[in-house]
């Protein structure tokens, strides 16, 4: 990485602040510069070409030039480049997209709701789950449930939301209010003597005591990822949805699914809830909705929670929510054809067959590798955890930085992956070829060897 004089480098160490990243180690490293994207790959300044093992952060579904959604935004800039959704308004593609999710979700009878950001989509679950008790009644209930290990975003309640350590540090957070269960982790979190029926069962017992002790009377509603991405790529054991939505009827208390990573196909399944079998009374959904070539989310939402919106302003109050961007026409011409290709591409199938193909790859450089202890996941969505003893599952000492060390040595080898402590995370293009997903599996086989080397030296 350059720190020439005046370089793009040295200007942005000097002028920008960035996510997720350590200010003074990036004040030496400076930053990686990517100048152009082609399929599944992006390019540096340098011209050196990397496969998107992450398309981005999960969102980049269609790769880095789909001439269809270039052009699907040029025709929307032409034609009207700005328009709102409040007051009443709305655009041709604003009111098809609202229909056209519905109608993938199996939301029957419900509604869209059109936001910029996944944060704000699940920020938005949260007030509109507020209302519905409300008008229910039960201005109480108040507190939302969100698991351990949960990525839900960074605004101030999604932050809240998550069950991750360095989302609250720095913040003061959580808000009171927001409330965590343990994450349903199989390979850390089953005890000696338990199967998947009996870690459920204990799983749920957990959720219930929480409530119970809490008050049903303060638990608005419960919030989660089918599968778990940014907390380790995480499936939940078989029946767990079905014992937790079990305990959530018997209390009142909605279910908010998150499908901010799993929908549109990244799972094998249209929709994240499909493969764990989660009955959500609403659904966050964005990256994969427009492959992220334009900030655009979403919330689809059961017919009783839009009668509650109904209920509350039927003295002629208006909905007090909204952002500027929400239902922005390119956004909603970009996604429109997002699914469209999607439905062409019959993507979940797609996935499936590729996300086995890439799988069974990893799974045998984990039979070979000593540090390799779990690779899981579904669909294109995989996680490979690093341990020093497959056997105990110890993990290697947190000095030795082995996710980190393998993420530097695979951004040498020309692959970009996203280590989450020592889990390893790909969440490649959903276009990804059977080739790719080879050259993918072959640079992911060198940089373990060479991690091997590197955690033994
Ligand atoms: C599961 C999940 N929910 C929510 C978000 C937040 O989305 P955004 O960054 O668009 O606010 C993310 C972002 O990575 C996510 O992975």
């Amino acid at each position: 990485m350059t720190t020439i004089s005046n370089s793009i480098a040295q200007r942005d160490i000097q002028f920008q602040l960035h996510s997720q990243t350590n200010p003074r180690r990036f004040e030496e490293q400076g930053p990686l510069i990517v100048t152009r994207g082609e399929g599944v790959r992006v390019y540096d300044n340098t011209g050196k070409a990397y496969i998107e093992g992450m398309a981005g952060l999960w969102c980049a579904t269609l790769g880095f030039s789909n001439e269809r959604l270039i052009a699907a935004a040029k025709a929307q800039y032409d034609e009207l480049p700005y328009y709102h959704t409040f007051f009443q308004r709305t655009g041709e593609g604003a009111t098809n997209l609202s229909e056209k999710l519905v109608e993938l979700t199996g939301m029957k009878g419900g509604k869209s709701y059109f936001t910029t950001s996944g944060s704000e989509a699940n920020e938005t679950m949260v007030k509109l789950s507020w209302i519905y008790h409300t008008v229910h009644g039960k201005p109480g209930k108040r507190k939302i449930i969100a698991r351990d290990r949960a990525f839900h975003g960074s605004t101030i309640a999604a932050a809240s939301m998550c069950g991750l350590d360095f989302m609250h540090r720095e913040f003061g957070l959580p808000l009171p209010g927001f409330l965590h269960t343990s994450a349903p982790y199989s390979y850390r979190g089953m005890q000696e003597g338990e199967n998947e029926a009996t870690y459920v069962e204990r799983l749920a017992r957990e959720l219930e005591d929480l409530i119970v002790r809490e008050g049903p009377e303060t638990i608005a509603a419960f919030i989660a990822e089918p599968v778990y991405a940014g907390g380790g790529i995480i499936v939940p054991p078989a029946g767990y949805f079905q014992r937790i939505q079990e305990v959530l009827n018997k209390y009142d208390i909605l279910c908010l699914d998150d499908e901010i990573v799993c929908g549109f196909g990244r799972t094998g399944k249209w929709f994240g809830k499909d493969l764990v079998g989660m009955q959500p009374d609403m659904m966050a959904l964005a990256k994969g909705l427009s492959s992220s070539y334009f900030p655009i989310a979403a919330v689809v939402l059961a017919p009783k929670i839009y009668d509650a919106v109904a209920e509350f302003n039927k003295q002629g109050g208006a909905f007090g929510h909204g952002f500027t961007n929400s239902g922005h026409p390119v956004g909603v011409a970009v996604a429109l054809e997002a699914i469209k290709i999607y439905e062409e591409m019959n993507i979940p199938e797609k996935v499936q067959k590729i996300g086995t193909r890439l799988r069974n790859r990893f799974e045998e450089t984990a039979a070979r590798s000593p540090i390799l202890g779990e690779v899981r996941g579904a669909g294109l969505m995989l996680g490979i955890e690093i341990v020093k003893d497959k056997q105990t599952k110890e993990p290697f000492d947190v000095e030795k930085q082995a996710g980190a060390t393998f993420d530097r040595i695979a951004y040498r080898n020309g692959l970009i992956a996203r280590c989450m402590g020592d889990i390893l995370g790909f969440a490649p293009p959903l276009i990804l070829s059977e080739g790719e997903a080879d050259e993918l599996a072959d640079l992911f086989d060198k940089s373990i060897a060479e991690l091997e080397k590197t955690l033994y030296a």
